[in-house]
């Protein structure tokens, strides 16, 4: 009887580990702290493709599903690069980030830069906000 319980918890601690320790992948769906969702797909080269909705915006226009490319690494906790062109203004933004695990499942600790267009090279300096975004895995 005890050594079946040994046997269930180091099962059970062997599977912990491999599961933290396992390849994390941006291929899926994800939600980050201000609500955006995403879904990626990452190919066998590291390309990433896939398509944003922002829960928020710059704008009062009314938000459009937008489309990202960009290059995830194919190390064991990778970093990563995208882009999102926005469909419903003359935005771009750019992500870069790694993604981590836990003992919920993966993360993406982002960091972005948020460009406005602007008629004016005298408004250069102010067109460009910086921030940063948690995305969690949606199972
Ligand atoms: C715009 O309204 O200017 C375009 C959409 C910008 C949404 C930004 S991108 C960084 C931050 N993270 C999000 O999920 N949404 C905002």
């Amino acid at each position: 009887m005890r050594m079946k319980m040994y046997l269930a918890l180091a099962l059970g601690l062997l599977s912990i580990s491999l599961c933290i320790n396992a390849k994390c992948d941006l291929t899926g769906q994800w939600q980050n702290d201000l609500g955006s969702n995403m879904t990626v797909y990452v190919d066998k080269n590291g390309l990433i493709v896939g398509k944003y909705r922002t829960a928020v915006s710059t704008t009062n226009k009314t938000i459009l599903e937008s489309p990202l490319v960009g290059y995830q690494q194919s190390s064991v906790l990778p970093t990563f690069g995208f882009t999102v062109m926005w469909q419903f203004t003359n935005v771009i933004t750019v992500f870069t980030g790694q993604c981590f695990r836990n003992e919920t499942g993966q993360v993406l600790q982002t960091t972005w830069l948020l460009r406005e267009e602007s008629s004016d090279a005298q408004h250069n300096w102010m067109q460009t906000r910086v921030g940063f975004n948690v995305f969690y895995q949606i199972p």
